[in-house]
């Protein structure tokens, strides 16, 4: 079964050819962070208008590199949601308008679900999984039974870990989006600056990011106020601990109450250096647990992963 997935929920134009929910023909991925950096973050109608100029070609593109034509499609699956409703809407109408044109089925797909279901293409899912959803506008722990069932534990009660990323970086003077940048130089840094680590209730499954990023901007803010230096690759390093150890204690604690046999990581964070290396290790002094990780050029947003999610929507509701 041949799925033509589209995705364009923020700034990223994509269309992806993926056969039987695994094998990827095709992935083109038109990004437009160059032209949102100088505004320091998306600017949604901005990101609406450059979906219009490219959603064509990437829908060219990805079938010419599939070497796949219309005909042989079976299936599109589009991101609905969540979103910027102006980016969405380009890619609904483009999905919509193949699907009417060449008579086939459509299905809606949560980006979010799209996430999850990236790993997907690197393992088969080992039931019950737990998945952990790091991206700029979420972080979740979500419980697994079965192929499309989710059950979310817990999530941040403000800040998503990829914008606390982003936030710390841009104040740090990094590059939009700051991400990546924080993570390349925690790993030439120490963990020397004295930062939070919020649990809110040890036991549960909520997190909490806001408060460790402000605590980051104070140092600072009053370093600046002082005339004084800060130890970029240090703080860096420090924050990165901080978010590691609180997301690698709460995955760890839901992996073991509700025994579960494998964890996902999904989203842009699941790129992170010291994420990969924190839950690894400790997944590793666990028996029987696999821990899985999508491919990075399927951490960041791609329209193969919505095409696997699409495929599963599709086929568990008509068997
Ligand atoms: O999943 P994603 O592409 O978009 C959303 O659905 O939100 O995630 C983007 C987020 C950004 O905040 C970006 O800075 C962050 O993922 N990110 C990283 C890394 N790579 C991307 N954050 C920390 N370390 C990274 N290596
Ligand atoms: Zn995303």
């Amino acid at each position: 079964m041949i799925v033509l997935g589209v995705e364009s929920s923020c700034d990223e134009t994509s269309v992806a050819l993926v056969r039987d929910g695994k094998e990827v023909l095709s992935n083109v991925v038109y990004s437009q962070i160059d032209t949102h950096r100088i505004f320091g973050g998306v600017v949604p109608e901005v990101a609406s208008r450059e979906h219009v100029r490219k959603v064509t070609y990437v829908f060219e593109e990805a079938l010419k590199e599939a070497n796949i034509t219309p005909k042989e499609v079976d299936l599109v699956a589009v991101t609905t949601t969540p979103g910027l409703i102006g980016s969405l809407l380009v890619g609904i109408n483009a999905a919509k308008a193949f699907a009417l044109a060449h008579n086939k089925p459509c299905v809606d797909v949560n980006h979010i679900i799209g996430h999850i279901y990236a790993n997907y293409i690197e393992s088969d899912f080992a039931f019950p999984a737990l998945a952990l959803v790091v991206s700029g506008g979420h972080t979740e722990l979500v419980l697994m039974k079965d192929h499309y069932q989710f059950q979310v534990l817990g999530q941040t009660l403000d800040d998503a870990v990829g914008e606390a990323y982003d936030k710390v970086g841009r104040v740090m003077g990094l590059d939009y989006p700051a991400g990546v940048f924080v993570d390349r130089l925690a790993q030439t840094g120490e963990s020397s600056y004295k930062l939070p680590l919020v649990y809110l209730d040890k036991e549960g499954y909520n997190f909490s990011f806001s408060g460790l990023k402000s605590a980051v901007l104070n140092i600072i803010n009053k370093a600046k106020m002082k005339g004084e230096a800060i130890n970029k690759e240090n703080l860096a390093s420090s924050f990165q601990e901080s978010v590691v150890t609180v997301l690698v204690d709460k995955t760890i604690h839901a992996a073991i109450e509700y025994n579960v046999k494998q964890i996902v990581v999904a989203g842009g964070v699941a790129a992170n250096q010291g994420l990969r290396k924190g839950l690894t290790k400790a997944v590793g002094e666990i028996d029987n647990l696999k821990l899985t990780f999508p491919k990075m050029r399927y951490c960041t947003d791609n329209a193969a992963m919505i095409a696997v999610a699409g495929y599963f929507k599709f086929v568990l509701k008509t068997i």
